[in-house]
């Protein structure tokens, strides 16, 4: 159960930076990350109005679903009303959160027009963070799509979701570029790509950059690039050193500032069903998670970690 108690009081300074305090139940303290310019495309600045956030990456395995639950209760645990939305068939940040796939309406049914957000939403442990669940029928719905009428903007259109007042909805999206993840580029403002430090990583990274830019052109001209975050990290690893390096040069004004370090609890907390500030909030992955909420939070720029 959500200890509102302890984290309402809670307050958080990292290990990297004596300025940075989350104060989890206090939004103005939200202030360690200072922006420092632009990348090429706007910086995303906090905003009234719902912000639609596709976490994707075609690659499997990177960290997609872990960072969409974590990041989802960090920003509701930052007084952020979010949805999660699960539409990888697999169902992964469904279970994640505890719930089972098969009961009432979920994704399939927004795609299928049979439910609407307020529907399907379910509440979840974590106060101010709703899921809309995949389920069984979500395994067929790219062979269905493929021959449905505007079949690349049902999520789109089901989304319409500024009525329900969240301030974020974050898609978890399948590993592929098929329909289901075409689907939430096409609905989202921006993508947030997960991206681990392993060999190769940046022609996987060239290729979803490539659908994102292909998306923009032909579907969905507003859809920004959120940024991409370096998932279990180890440091004590040469190779993610190097992958780090490599990334931030290609990409100085994209990569978040903040690294998901390689942590045992986050994978622990996924099979009891919790986010990752509900099983240990002290841990190393629920202060990368935190640290990601507040500079998406804060539209900082994603330039390289200076002085950590
Ligand atoms: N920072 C981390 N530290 C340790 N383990 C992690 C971390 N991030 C993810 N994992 C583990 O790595 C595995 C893959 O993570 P996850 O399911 O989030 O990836 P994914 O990109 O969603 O996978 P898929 O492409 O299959 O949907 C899981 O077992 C997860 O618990
Ligand atoms: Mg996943």
């Amino acid at each position: 159960m959500w200890a509102a108690p302890r984290l309402n009081s809670w307050r958080w300074r990292s290990r990297f930076g004596s300025a940075a305090v989350f104060h989890v139940k206090h939004a103005a303290p939200f202030c360690f990350v200072p922006s420092s310019g632009r990348g090429i495309l706007p910086i995303q600045r906090e905003r009234a109005t719902t912000r639609i956030i596709a976490i994707a990456n075609q690659k499997g395995g990177v960290g997609k679903t872990t960072t969409a639950v974590n990041l989802a209760a960090c920003l509701a645990a930052a007084e952020r009303r979010t949805l999660l939305l699960d539409i990888d068939p697999q169902g992964n940040a469904t279970s994640g959160l505890g719930f089972a796939q098969a009961a009432g309406p979920g994704v399939y049914e927004l795609l299928a027009g049979e439910a609407k957000v307020a529907e399907a939403a379910r509440p979840t442990s974590v106060p101010g963070l709703d899921l809309v669940p995949a389920s069984d029928r979500l395994i067929g719905a790219e062979l269905e799509l493929a021959s449905a009428p505007r079949r690349e903007a049902r999520l789109k259109e089901a989304l319409n979701v500024e009525a329900e007042g969240y301030a974020y909805v974050v898609i978890d999206c399948p590993p592929s570029l098929g329909l289901l993840t075409v689907n939430a580029l096409t609905a989202a403002h921006s993508v947030l790509i997960p991206l681990q430090c392993e060999y190769y990583a940046l022609e996987g990274l060239a290729r979803i950059i490539d659908a994102v830019r292909l998306c923009r052109m032909r579907l969905n001209p507003g859809l920004a690039i959120e940024g991409i975050v370096l998932t279990m990290y180890d440091a004590r690893l040469n190779l993610c050193e190097q992958v780090e390096q490599e990334v931030r040069r290609h990409f100085p004004r994209e990569v978040f500032r903040t690294v998901i370090p390689r942590n045992v609890r986050l994978s622990e907390a996924s099979s009891f069903g919790k986010p990752v500030i509900l099983y240990d909030i002290r841990s190393a992955g629920a202060e990368g998670y935190l640290r990601l909420a507040k500079e998406i939070i804060d539209g900082a720029a994603k330039s390289s970690r200076q002085g950590t």
